[in-house]
């Protein structure tokens, strides 16, 4: 069993927990995720490393809840324990010989670019970021983005915060003043897309992470399946992070919907379990 040491909440669907796992915590380098199950009979839920302090031995993961297995990972408290925290698992971010970065993060995106941001601060590099939500309620992290990049730009799809616009919007303009070794994107997928389609006439080598579903984790069950410049790629072990130029992002975002009637019911029957146990309070 994991422990949660910490909990906070940034907003009604975000939320932050460490946890004690110090053989992950001993091991992780950015770009990597754990493998999260929440008791015996859960599913997996990939999650991505946020943070990790080999010192404490405990990581972070800042999540969004989206369905029934989000939604209970969400329901846990500092004190709570975590049935399996596997990890680190996938390919860490190659983030050596990049001295000038922009980082994209779209929404929960920003958890994800998070720890890339701050390794390559940590070595040196200048780095923007630019941190896309969809309004002034969801912004989170901002402060520590800030803290380690050069030029935050937050922008928000209906202006309520920082500029009103899309993250390209904002990533069109940098590129035509700077140039960088290398653009970091993470968000949804077609944000990802976009961000491609971007910096592709500024032939800014792209790295993208992506977010297929995934079973196992090891590059056994082929759930994850991408395909990268024509070729079959499993992102658990050949990725997550992947030369966004080459990506196939429609297919992606067509793989990523297949179970969307199960996923719905699976919600629909934990929101229901949840009003029984309420009303027999
Ligand atoms: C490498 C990797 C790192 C990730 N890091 C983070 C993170 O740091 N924070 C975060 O909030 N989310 C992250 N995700 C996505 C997260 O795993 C899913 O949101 C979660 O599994 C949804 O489970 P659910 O049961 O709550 O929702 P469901 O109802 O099962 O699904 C809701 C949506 O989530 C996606 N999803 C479902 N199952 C998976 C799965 N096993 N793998 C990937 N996507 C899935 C699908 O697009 C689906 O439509 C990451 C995914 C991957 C592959
Ligand atoms: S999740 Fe099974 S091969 Fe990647």
């Amino acid at each position: 069993m994991y422990r949660i040491v910490e909990a906070q909440r940034y907003n009604p669907q975000v939320k932050r927990l460490t946890v004690e796992a110090p053989r992950v915590a001993r091991r992780a380098r950015p770009g990597q995720f754990v493998m999260v199950r929440v008791d015996e009979r859960g599913e997996r839920i990939p999650l991505t490393i946020a943070d990790s302090d080999a010192a404490s031995g405990c990581v972070t993961v800042i999540f969004q809840e989206v369905g029934c297995s989000t939604a209970m990972l969400g329901a846990l408290e500092a004190g709570d324990t975590i049935a399996d925290v596997v990890g680190p698992l996938g390919v860490p971010s190659h983030l050596e010989g990049l001295g000038r970065v922009c980082v994209v993060g779209g929404g929960l995106g920003c958890a994800i670019a998070y720890p890339q941001a701050k390794a390559l601060f940590g070595m040196g590099a200048h780095v923007d970021i630019v941190a896309g939500f969809r309004s002034a309620s969801l912004i989170f992290l901002e402060e520590e983005m800030r803290a380690v990049s050069h030029k935050l730009t937050v922008c928000t799809d209906d202006g309520s915060n920082g500029c009103k616009g899309l993250v390209t919007d904002i990533l069109k303009a940098a590129l035509e003043e700077t140039v960088y070794d290398a653009v970091i994107a993470i968000g949804p997928l077609v944000m990802m897309k976009f961000v491609c389609l971007t910096t592709k006439p500024y032939a800014v080598p792209t790295i993208v992470s992506m977010n297929p579903i995934m079973v196992d984790g090891t590059g056994m069950c082929g759930c994850c399946r991408v395909t990268v410049g024509g070729e079959v790629k499993f992102a658990c072990v050949d990725g997550p992070d992947f030369d966004g130029h080459l990506v196939d992002f429609d297919e992606a975002m067509r793989r990523n919907t297949i179970y969307r009637t199960q996923e719905q019911r699976s919600l629909q029957e934990h929101i229901c379990r949840g009003e029984e146990r309420l009303h027999a309070q």
